[in-house]
């Protein structure tokens, strides 16, 4: 029996069977366990979390997000706008690394809070920002590493372009341009656990705890694992109400994976076998540089149903993607049996960076996306096809 929280819903691939493959399915009563952990999270501590959308953004599902988390955060113009279309009556929350002119006219009709990452977009438009009546916010670079070995996932890495350094505050800020503000945010972490929050937080006080006595709220980003089996629960939250404490502000928190961690699958079939000397290969139907690009750009290896490390069951394979790149491995596998063409295999995790990432190369068809509802009903939520491939081109 699986025992993986991936596949905690999960008891036999044939529950799969009648989807043309490939196919990503939502778990909807994992999303649920989820928004309940961090609906419970909001009202013991009275903080607010908000769903980063860049890693799940399937606006179906927005209800049943909304009855729990406080509103979506956003990356740009076209988040922020699905997050007022779908979860209409909660917060919008926007963070861009830098906005055009057009845009940031635009997002006044869609955000409640605008973050900046930098002093000098601060003074371009926290003017206009603050006449159309929303609660400006500035991001902070608290220069303190808590990430080791990926430094494309570190905001905090040396020459990083995320956030205002102390220096620079201390050379750029003014007066006129600190009374825009309303809050600072910061966000520094990635699939991490509350300690490195703790830590980033002293870094924080240290930096900037001269000047947070004056925002209203303060905004610790994503990367908070909150929902993965083991999270140290307590640390977060004497996190949270040191925050408050110290410096009487709201504080928001806008995960991501948190809100969908192992809400989701990647549902595909064996379409062929092949050798190469020892090496055994699975070419599936689904694609890692396709449908699941951070098993590349991350890298990981993700879960596989009814399967183990390589070597460790009677029968290993790599499992491979159809498209003509060499490196579209998805990762090696052991299995008890032979895998035979047709053969449904089942990735776990899937819900997060993954439909609103994924892309056409090779001219791979987009797979469609499900949901299962609470009650077991499957859903089809897409209908992907030739035209979705084409009309990018
Ligand atoms: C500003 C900001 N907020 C929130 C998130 C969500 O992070 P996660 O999905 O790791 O929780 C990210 C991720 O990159 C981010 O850049």
């Amino acid at each position: 029996m699986e025992t993986r929280p991936a596949f905690a819903r999960v008891k036999s691939p044939e529950e799969f069977a009648s989807l043309p493959s490939p196919a990503y399915v939502l778990e909807e009563a994992q999303l649920e366990e989820n928004c309940r952990i961090l609906a419970g999270l909001m009202e013991r501590t009275g903080c607010k979390v908000l769903l980063a959308q860049k890693a799940f953004s399937n606006y179906k599902c927005y209800p049943l997000v909304g009855k729990y988390l406080a509103g979506t955060e956003a990356s740009g113009l076209f988040e922020a706008r699905l997050g007022r279309e779908e979860m209409p009556d909660k917060e919008v929350h926007v963070f861009c690394a830098a906005y055009r002119e057009a845009d940031f006219r635009e997002l006044l009709q869609y955000a409640d809070h605008i973050v900046f990452n930098s002093i000098s977009q601060l003074k371009k438009f926290g003017k206009m920002g603050k006449e159309a009546g929303k609660s400006l916010g500035l991001r902070i670079n608290p220069q303190h590493s808590t990430q080791e070995g990926h430094a494309i996932y570190d905001p905090c890495a040396p020459g990083s372009r995320m956030g205002v350094t102390r220096e620079v505050w201390d050379k750029d800020m003014t007066p006129e341009l600190l009374e825009l503000l309303d809050g600072l945010h910061f966000h520094t972490l990635c699939e991490q656990d509350s300690p490195d929050l703790a830590a980033t937080l002293e870094a924080v006080e240290k930096g900037f705890g001269d000047v947070l006595p004056r925002m209203k709220w303060l905004n610790m980003g994503g990367g908070h694992h909150i929902t993965r089996p083991g999270y140290d629960m307590a640390t977060l939250e004497g996190s949270i109400s040191k925050a408050q404490s110290l410096w009487d502000v709201e504080v928001y928190l806008e995960p991501g994976e948190a809100v969908a961690l192992n809400a989701g699958y990647l549902v595909s079939r064996v379409l062929d076998i092949v050798t190469n000397g020892d090496t055994k290969i699975a070419i599936l139907d689904t694609s890692a540089a396709c449908h699941m690009p951070d098993v590349i750009e991350m890298p990981y290896t993700p879960p596989l149903y009814q399967a183990s490390e390589p070597g460790k069951l009677q029968h290993t394979y790599r499992l491979a993607g159809p498209t003509c790149l060499a490196g579209d491995v998805i990762g090696d596998y052991s299995f008890s049996r032979e895998l035979q063409e047709g053969d449904i295999l089942v990735f776990g995790d899937m819900a997060i960076y993954t439909t609103c990432k994924n892309n056409t190369f090779n001219g791979m068809p987009l797979p469609n996306i499900y949901r299962r509802r609470v009650d077991g009903e499957l859903q089809q939520l897409t209908d992907f096809g030739y035209r979705d491939f084409k009309m990018r081109l």
